[in-house]
């Protein structure tokens, strides 16, 4: 067991620190530098069918299901085609408008999860194609698709998912990419993103050495009942994701939010106890994060951000700051979810859950 941990004490950390590899496994063979494009094999028999969808749903469940909304963002900024992300358990059961053109994405780290499966069967009865991206290779999902992509993660033991999400970021930011390239992202554009994407994995390396910091932060929070998390824009999904893992793993009530929505509700939870993480990275909706936390000061909040470099005046405003490497806004979830997974982590631990095999969850859920 000790060994299969790799010296680290549970599956979820060592997951957690494999992810500077793990990406660089997830991209290796697929970034055209000289093109500033990506090139997909498990794409290519869909590839000229994929230059005239006008509509993508992309379908999954949990974590995958928030990688997902992150694809959403990218594959509209970059290709300009619009996505709606969708549970799989509500898109199989509600009859959903499929027409020619649409395309069908189903996100499943383990590909058996019954759900995404059962909806990605659903839309191939109605005429769409569908891909997976899933990690399990030769799935039934990854065997059900009309193509896709793999991970190439390795296998996930810890049941809290952590390097299939920024996995799966990394492969819809891909995808995101070539659609693009397809469409109406110029070269330099896509070289540039395929620059930041190669850069990657090392700016993972550097917000790792963040674990023992975020160790000593936890301590100061992990008797907290309730947990709020905004972010906006690439940053939202991380919200949610974030407050996923610390349900998931500390058994603590955690919200995920939008940052601006905070006011049509949760704001009326804020108090001494209740711990506000924002995701605020330096862009262009950082003055617009900065009144939200000054909001959530006001009413006593504590408030743990999680940003890059100058980012000023929130060093003064909040209580705990958390800094992580920059990059492009649009692969900003990929660094910015690693502080959120390991805030998760180390306040689990200090409240003795059993991490690996969390309460009441399974690694896949094969049942309805
Ligand atoms: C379960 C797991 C989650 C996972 C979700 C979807 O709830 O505990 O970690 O995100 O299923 O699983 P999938 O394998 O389809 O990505």
């Amino acid at each position: 067991d000790a060994v299969a941990k790799g010296g680290f004490p549970h599956f979820m950390l060592k997951e957690i620190f494999e992810q500077p590899e793990v990406l660089r496994n997830t991209m290796r063979g697929r970034l055209l530098t000289a093109e500033g494009n990506a090139k997909l094999a498990g794409l290519d028999t869909n590839i000229k069918e994929l230059r005239n969808i006008n509509r993508i749903i992309i379908t999954a469940c949990g974590t995958s299901y928030y990688a997902g909304m992150v694809g959403e963002y990218m594959i509209e900024d970059l290709a300009g085609v619009p996505v709606e992300v969708e549970y799989a358990s509500e898109f199989r059961y509600r009859n959903p408008i499929i027409k020619p053109g649409t395309l069908v994405i189903a996100i499943s780290q383990s590909g058996e999860t019954a759900d995404t499966l059962a909806a990605l069967r659903e839309a191939q009865q109605k005429g769409a194609t569908a891909l997976a991206i899933c990690n399990g290779v030769g799935s039934t999902i990854a065997r059900t698709s009309d193509g896709g992509v793999y991970l190439h993660a390795g296998p996930e033991i810890g049941v809290a998912s952590t390097k299939a999400f920024t996995s799966q970021v990394t492969v819809l930011a891909m995808i995101a990419l070539l659609l693009g390239r397809q469409r109406r992202l110029s070269f330099e554009t896509g070289a540039d993103i395929v620059k930041d994407l190669l850069e990657l994995p090392d700016l993972v390396t550097e917000t790792l050495k963040l674990s023992d910091s975020i160790a000593e932060i936890a301590k100061t929070l992990c008797k907290a009942n309730n947990f709020l998390y905004l972010g906006r824009h690439f940053c939202y999904p991380v919200a949610m994701e974030g407050a996923l893992k610390l349900k998931e793993i500390s058994y603590i009530h955690a919200e995920g939010y939008p940052a601006a929505e905070m006011k049509h509700g949760p704001i009326a939870l804020i108090d001494e106890n209740m711990p506000v993480v924002v995701i605020a990275p330096k862009d262009s909706l950082f003055d617009k994060i900065i009144s939200n936390i000054r909001e959530i000061k006001a009413r006593g909040g504590k408030v743990i951000a999680v940003t890059t470099e100058d980012c000023h005046p929130l060093d003064e405003i909040a209580d705990h700051i958390i800094t992580v490497p920059k990059t492009r806004p649009m692969l900003m979830p990929i660094l910015a979810c690693i502080p959120l997974q390991l805030l998760a982590y180390h306040i689990a631990v200090l409240r003795g859950n059993d991490v690996d095999q969390p309460r009441n969850l399974a690694k896949s859920v094969t049942v309805e």
